[in-house]
């Protein structure tokens, strides 16, 4: 990472008036502990513990270091890398575009888009968890690559207006309580012309194969209804339109699960029926067997589940 980047963002945040914790670079030389909690690809590093919306506030969990392990895992699968480079292409990058990622997690997608906009170039992230944030430093400090990050909301982002060509959300709104603010702000601070993009799932859109269907259907809605926004991918195009974009354009993306491990990651069904049962949604054995004819499924190569994400892009007026 380039140090005289990192000055400029520490700056420009500062000459914002918010408030924002810029990371001590010597406190991340070390490995922070992180990696024992890091995934393996499809195999969620946390005993199923419904961990979804833990990342409306990564650093108040006891644990907060094992949502790096939760985001590798996820940026692991096949899925991933795919939808990751059609945003990149959402966000028409090209040398020397100057880009924000916002709720930018381990920074790997801000690592791969610097690597795209060159040395003429420069890719900020911002994520409110000062533990990913952390991380991501460590990653980047790494590499020469133009990157720096800084500790931010999405909410008030501590950047002055228009000094992005784009802008992009990854799979974050659905976390947030006012998701409306976060678009606004990433209008803000993108360039007349600019680009924002967002990535989000609907996650009443997720299907699971299963015997039990009045049964799978009180488990999915409480999955779904266990996220600020669940309905998050259906509502980006209106909130976009609303923030001003213009020339929206929006793809379904719809996420194949093929075995218990992906199921588990994606749609938290182990943490669903433990939330389920602990609420009185559904009674202990009834959760049981249901995890259990979707091992044995899992076990025949039987397993289907799936859910759909819309990648919505919009333009800022000129
Ligand atoms: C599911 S993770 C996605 C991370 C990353 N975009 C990726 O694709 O790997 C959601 C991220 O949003 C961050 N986040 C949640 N609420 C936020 C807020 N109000 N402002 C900024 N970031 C936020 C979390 O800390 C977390 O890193």
């Amino acid at each position: 990472m380039d140090p005289r980047l990192q000055t400029m963002v520490d700056q420009l945040a500062a000459q914002s008036g918010v408030a924002v914790a810029l990371l001590d670079m010597t406190a991340l030389t070390s490995d922070g502990g992180h990696s024992e909690c890091r995934g393996i690809a499809g195999r969620p590093p946390f005993g199923g513990a419904d961990t979804r919306d833990g990342f409306a506030d990564v650093d108040g969990d006891p644990d907060p270091d094992r949502f790096v392990g939760i985001l590798d895992a996820i940026s692991a699968m096949g899925f991933a890398q795919a939808y990751k480079r059609r945003t990149h292409a959402a966000l028409a990058v090209r040398p020397g575009s100057v880009l924000l990622d916002i709720g930018c997690g381990t920074g790997e997608d801000v690592l791969d888009l610097a690597r795209l906009v060159g040395p003429s170039g420069r890719v900020v992230g911002v994520d409110r968890s000062a533990t990913v944030i952390a991380e991501a430093r460590r990653r980047a400090g790494q590499t020469d690559l133009p990157a720096a990050f800084a500790v931010g909301d999405a909410g008030a982002l501590p950047f002055p207006d228009g000094g992005f060509d784009g802008c992009r959300f990854d799979r974050v709104l659905h976390h947030l309580d006012d998701p409306a603010r976060a678009v606004a702000e990433a209008v803000r601070v993108a360039r007349p012309g600019g680009r924002v993009v967002a990535f989000e799932p609907d996650f009443e859109t997720a299907v699971v194969e299963a015997a039990d269907r009045a049964l799978t259907r009180r488990l999915l809605n409480r999955f779904c209804d266990g996220f600020r926004q669940g309905w998050m991918g259906r509502r980006v195009p209106a909130l976009f339109r609303a923030a001003g974009l213009r020339d929206l354009a929006v793809e379904p993306v719809t996420v194949l699960l093929t075995d218990y491990a992906q199921g588990n990651t994606i749609l938290a069904l182990e943490g669903t029926v433990g939330r389920a049962v602990a609420e009185g949604v559904v009674a202990p054995e009834e959760g049981d067997r249901w995890l259990a004819e979707l091992r044995a499924a899992s076990a025949a190569g039987r397993f289907f589940g799936a859910v759909t994400c819309f990648l919505v892009s919009g333009r800022t007026p000129c």
